[in-house]
């Protein structure tokens, strides 16, 4: 299991040190949570606090946006040469444009599925995109309780991504802690997202060694 704290649960008045500490922690993946106000109700930040995560960073940034105007976001924060990029398929109408815009920028680029959106949803893009992210909360909020319905769905993907693109990884991303985090496996997950709990803990580095199954 791969590990993406999310800084949406860090110290924002010590951001930076939070940054460096996850990464010294072994995290895999630095989440950042990018809301715009409109397709979620919270704000965050945008490219001027993510360009001081990225130079805290030491591992890839993974970029979930969460807004209305996709290609507007990417091309805010592609400067910042994060490892991956994803955006929501609900508020993508042309989704395939997208995926292939986000690669010539050479940023791999990875679909979110809101809770409700069925696995079959992304089956047509599976092929082009490097990530699949599960979302296992609604959007919006960390420290919300995991939706439990979600493991199906990450049966069914995961079914559909070993015959179609098995090098494309899932991720979930909500309400994932150490006692869910081996299900979570078992049910397919490539690489979680943990804000509340990684965040939580006085020693980052033990949260995320815990969620290493
Ligand atoms: C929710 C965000 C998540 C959130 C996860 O919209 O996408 O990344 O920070 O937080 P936890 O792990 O606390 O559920
Ligand atoms: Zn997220």
């Amino acid at each position: 299991m791969r590990v993406a704290p999310s800084i949406l649960s860090a110290d924002f008045g010590n951001l930076a040190a939070d940054v460096r500490a996850i990464c010294e922690g072994g995290c895999d993946l630095v989440h950042v949570d990018v809301m715009d106000g409109h397709f979620v109700p919270n704000l965050t930040i945008g490219p001027v606090v993510v360009s001081a995560v990225a130079k805290a960073a030491t591992k890839p940034l993974d970029i979930h946006l969460m807004v209305e105007n996709n290609t507007f976001f990417v091309d805010l924060f592609a400067p910042l040469k994060p490892g991956y990029i994803t955006f929501h398929i609900e508020e993508e109408k042309n989704p395939h444009r997208l995926v292939q815009y986000i690669r010539e920028l050479g940023i791999k680029p990875g679909i979110v599925l809101n809770p409700h959106t069925p696995a079959e949803a992304v089956e047509y893009l599976l092929h082009d995109v490097d990530m699949v992210l599960v979302m296992s909360v609604n959007p919006g909020f960390g420290g919300q309780k995991f939706i439990p319905t979600v493991v199906e769905k990450i049966k069914r993907l995961k079914v559909l991504r070993d015959r179609i693109n098995p090098d494309c990884l899932i991720e979930i991303d909500g309400g994932v802690n150490a006692q869910n985090i081996q299900m979570l496996s078992d049910a397919g997950v490539d690489v979680c997202v943990a804000g509340s709990y990684v965040f939580s803990h006085d020693s980052y580095k033990t949260a995320i060694e815990s969620l290493k199954v």
